[in-house]
């Protein structure tokens, strides 16, 4: 059997070509298990994960546990509202506490970048990251570029443009080192306060002008203005930033050949993106979602098969 270069999956950083290719076969096969009337599998019986979310989430949260569901593997969700960590415990007895209980793998979201890292190094479980801060969120981009393989055939070749708020975007970078590894050529769009200012040694191009950033790509990912991490104003108002960086219908439609749009979650209707574009047939933003839990149930499914289970006595 194939297996990852990985133990956990902290960032697509540390993966390469061959885990891409192999993350998505996997899903390939999971999405068609999901799409079965019977869309559950007993491939991870003997395994228990725990989500744990310190963070907001919706499509995060929801697709990695259906798709320890349709493994059939054991879960328990914790939410940081709800928790100890209100009484002052820190992160790794948090931890420690939930893997005493048996627990072989942890889903993290951690509003602190390097967060999962961290935690692989101070507990003995597999660790998968669910995003950490404006540091990596590596499910969201493999989910992305396997919906433009499926659109397209392939990655190799596709010219992408990420368009936003680059500067706290965790999925931002997930992207671009996914979309590199897989031989895509990627441009960032955004006002220029909200590019990082090294963006280019990560190997992309910056492109400021909207309609030619669009004229240029077949991939258009539009991201959410992350209003809540951000300190201070980065641009005079959100008025002005729709104008420039809002993807509107007649701004689609002036681009002469068929641009698919992606967008991770959530939306901003009406700031970076229209209603009329979200929900038109360029926009593969719920194939997304459905591909997430494929990826998902492929991520989980290969790093379980990397752990060392004990022989039952
Ligand atoms: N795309 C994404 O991470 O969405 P959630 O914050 O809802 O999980």
């Amino acid at each position: 059997m194939k297996t990852l270069s990985v133990d956990h999956l902290l960032g697509i950083k540390q993966l390469n070509e061959n885990d891409l290719h192999l993350i998505f076969e996997t899903a390939d096969h999971f999405k068609e298990v999901i799409n079965r009337p019977i869309k559950k599998v007993p491939s991870l019986r003997d395994v228990t994960i725990a989500n744990l979310f310190f963070e907001n989430s919706t499509r995060t949260k929801l697709s990695f546990e259906l798709a320890e569901k349709r493994l059939s593997a054991d879960i328990i969700n914790f939410s940081a509202a709800q928790s100890s960590v209100k009484k002052g415990e820190t992160l790794v007895d948090t931890v420690n506490n939930i893997l005493a209980m048996k627990v072989d793998m942890v889903v993290m979201r951690h509003p602190h970048p390097g967060a999962a890292a961290f935690l692989s190094r101070e507990v003995d479980a597999c660790i998968i990251n669910a995003g950490d801060g404006t540091h990596e969120h590596p499910t969201q981009a493999l989910l992305d570029a396997y919906s433009i393989r499926e659109k397209f055939g392939e990655v190799a070749g596709k010219r992408v443009v990420i368009v936003g708020d680059i500067l706290h975007s965790r999925v931002a970078i997930s992207n671009i080192f996914a979309l590199n590894k897989l031989g895509a050529e990627v441009k960032v769009c955004g006002p220029k306060s909200l590019l990082p200012k090294h963006i280019e040694s990560l190997g992309v191009r910056v492109e400021p002008d909207l309609q030619k950033a669009l004229k240029w790509c077949d991939v258009a990912n539009m991201l959410r203005v992350q209003n809540e991490r951000m300190d201070k104003s980065y641009f005079p108002s959100i008025r002005e930033y729709t104008q420039l960086y809002g993807l509107t219908m007649p701004v689609l439609e002036s681009v002469k050949h068929e641009v698919t749009v992606l967008h991770p979650g959530p939306m901003n209707r009406g700031v970076e993106i229209s209603s009329a574009v979200a929900d038109s047939d360029q926009a593969i933003i719920l194939d997304q979602v459905e591909n997430g839990v494929a990826i998902r149930m492929a991520v989980i499914y290969l790093l379980a098969a990397k752990l060392i289970k004990p022989e039952h006595p």
